[in-house]
């Protein structure tokens, strides 16, 4: 079981990073010198994905011009011995092919994933939500792909959460099948404290089996009164093999604000360019606090 293809749902409103959002999706807020989405595009890209479908919007159009060819800014660049920033702009268009599917109506990640049946066919498929960012030895998806084939298997990415915070994500069942690896048969979508299975809580990547369509095609809404991905993702590890995998890793939230600073404060400090500036300029700010 290969998997060759990968869909990023980037389609919601962004409603938790408003006013920016109201016109610059928040996929293409930059995290240093980079769209959000783009270290999204390179995971999949090092994981081997080749094919890759954005679900998008009508107020998104930016995300697909991103990924194109610029004649010329690139002929202005060339000219200017900008070599660099030709290459860096050239690059991002020559990640992955990318493919693009509107989502007419924004009712919620399940409705989505669902958007990419055409695509996907009858084959496992990658999911990278486009506001969670990884950073990682290893490719997070790449991780799962691995996990997924290992067991043919559908495979979700986890972590374990406080338990004071599983009540903001999706609580898993799980039963250990090998190191960093778990079999998972119930999962319940923002619990209430008796409805805990676990602190292992779903981060924003998986390996889906194409089952998950015939599931999602008859759903009805759930919690906020949206097709909720984890309430197929519930029926689906009931009818098939599901795997959890506790992956190594570092996410982000990008889509809430704290998420995002935290993301741009920690890749600048990485930065060759910021790195050293940055630490010196917080060194002095928390003297003076
Ligand atoms: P989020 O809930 O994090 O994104 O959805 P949102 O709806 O944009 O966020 P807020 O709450 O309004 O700030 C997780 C992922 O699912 C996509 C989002 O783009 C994000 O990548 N999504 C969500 C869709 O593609 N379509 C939807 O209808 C809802």
């Amino acid at each position: 079981m290969k998997v060759r293809k990968a869909v990023i749902p980037a389609a919601g409103l962004g409603t938790r990073m408003l006013p920016a959002t109201k016109t610059v999706p928040k996929e293409m807020l930059p995290l240093v010198d980079k769209p959000a989405l783009q270290y999204i595009i390179e995971e999949a890209a090092a994981a081997g994905i080749e094919d890759i479908l954005v679900v998008t919007n009508r107020a998104k159009s930016a995300m697909d011009d991103y990924f194109d060819y610029y004649p010329e800014l690139e002929t202005r660049l060339l000219q200017a011995g900008k070599d660099r920033e030709l290459h860096e702009v050239r690059h991002a268009a020559d990640l992955a092919n990318i493919f693009y599917v509107r989502q007419k109506e924004t009712k919620g990640l399940g409705h989505a994933i669902w958007r990419a049946k055409r695509f996907v066919g009858d084959e496992p498929f990658a999911v990278l939500l486009g506001d969670d960012i990884m950073r990682s030895r290893t490719p997070v998806i790449g991780q799962l792909m691995a996990a997924a084939e290992k067991y043919d298997a559908s495979a979700v990415g986890v972590q374990q959460v406080p338990l004071s915070a599983i009540s903001k994500y999706c609580s898993l069942k799980v039963e250990p099948l090998e190191e960093r690896i778990f079999r998972t048969t119930d999962m319940v979508e923002k619990p209430r404290p008796e409805q805990v299975f676990s602190n292992y809580a779903i981060l924003g990547r998986y390996v889906l089996k194409p089952g998950i369509f015939d599931i999602l095609e008859n759903q009805a809404p759930g919690y906020g009164g949206e097709i909720q991905l984890t309430d197929g993702l519930g029926e689906l590890c009931k009818r098939e093999r599901m795997v959890a995998v506790d992956f190594e890793g570092r996410r982000y939230d990008t889509g809430n604000l704290k998420g995002f600073l935290e993301a741009t404060i920690d890749f600048s400090l990485e930065h060759p360019e910021t790195g050293e500036w940055l630490k010196e300029f917080l060194k002095e700010k928390a003297a003076a606090l």
